[in-house]
């Protein structure tokens, strides 16, 4: 059985078509604010919402709920997957998608939760020789959850934050499409004991 899927973004989309190119079946891909990673899903032919979102930072209840009546009423959609989506989303929401919300951070975590992980480890001292990205099930508290994968890379002695960033990003690319297929495994071994 596969179950329904939901991309949401909020900017470049990169990791959107890393899924994608995977072959993953993507149901709808929701953005927050107009964003070039809709044009893309556009371009892929896959179904698009906006949602949008005015003020990201602040977790708002009816917010939420409007996602959720978009992607559980509209869609019928069992796994969120968050790529790049800025909003942060009200405990409500976690509630109803327990255990079925994914998310990508640009650190090993726990370290450099927050806000501009790259910036922040690049600005660490010491500063790490090794970093990546950390896939994780999302809940109300940012950045915590149990972790299913991460990817590493090397920080260079002149790095800036670009290549940083991008080097994570091409990184980021196989490690995401794999951790999603492996939590749907995860999920059909579970329904079916
Ligand atoms: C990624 O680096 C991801 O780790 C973070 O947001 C970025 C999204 O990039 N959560 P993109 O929109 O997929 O290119």
């Amino acid at each position: 059985m596969t179950r329904k899927l939901a991309v949401l973004i909020s900017g470049e989309g990169s990791n959107l078509g890393a899924l994608y190119r995977s072959g993953i079946e993507i149901a709808v891909v929701v953005g927050d604010q107009p964003c070039t990673g809709l044009n893309k899903a556009r371009n892929f032919g896959l179904v698009r919402e906006r949602v949008v979102c005015h003020n990201p930072k602040v977790v708002d209840v009816e917010y939420s709920r409007r996602l959720m009546y978009v992607l559980y009423n509209m869609y019928q959609i069992e796994v969120v997957v968050m790529a790049g989506f800025k909003t942060q989303l009200a405990p409500v929401f976690f509630e109803h998608y327990r255990n079925r919300v994914l998310d990508i951070h640009p650190s090993h975590l726990p370290a450099f939760k927050g806000r501009n992980p790259v910036l922040q480890t690049l600005q660490a001292n010491p500063r790490p020789a090794v970093t990546g990205s950390t896939v994780y099930l999302a809940g109300p508290i940012p950045h915590e959850g149990r972790i299913l994968a991460k990817s590493s890379v090397p920080v260079y002695a002149s790095d800036t934050e670009v290549p940083l960033t991008n080097r994570i990003k091409d990184a980021e690319h196989k490690l995401y499409p794999a951790a999603v297929k492996g939590y749907l495994m995860e999920l059909e071994q579970m329904s079916a004991a």
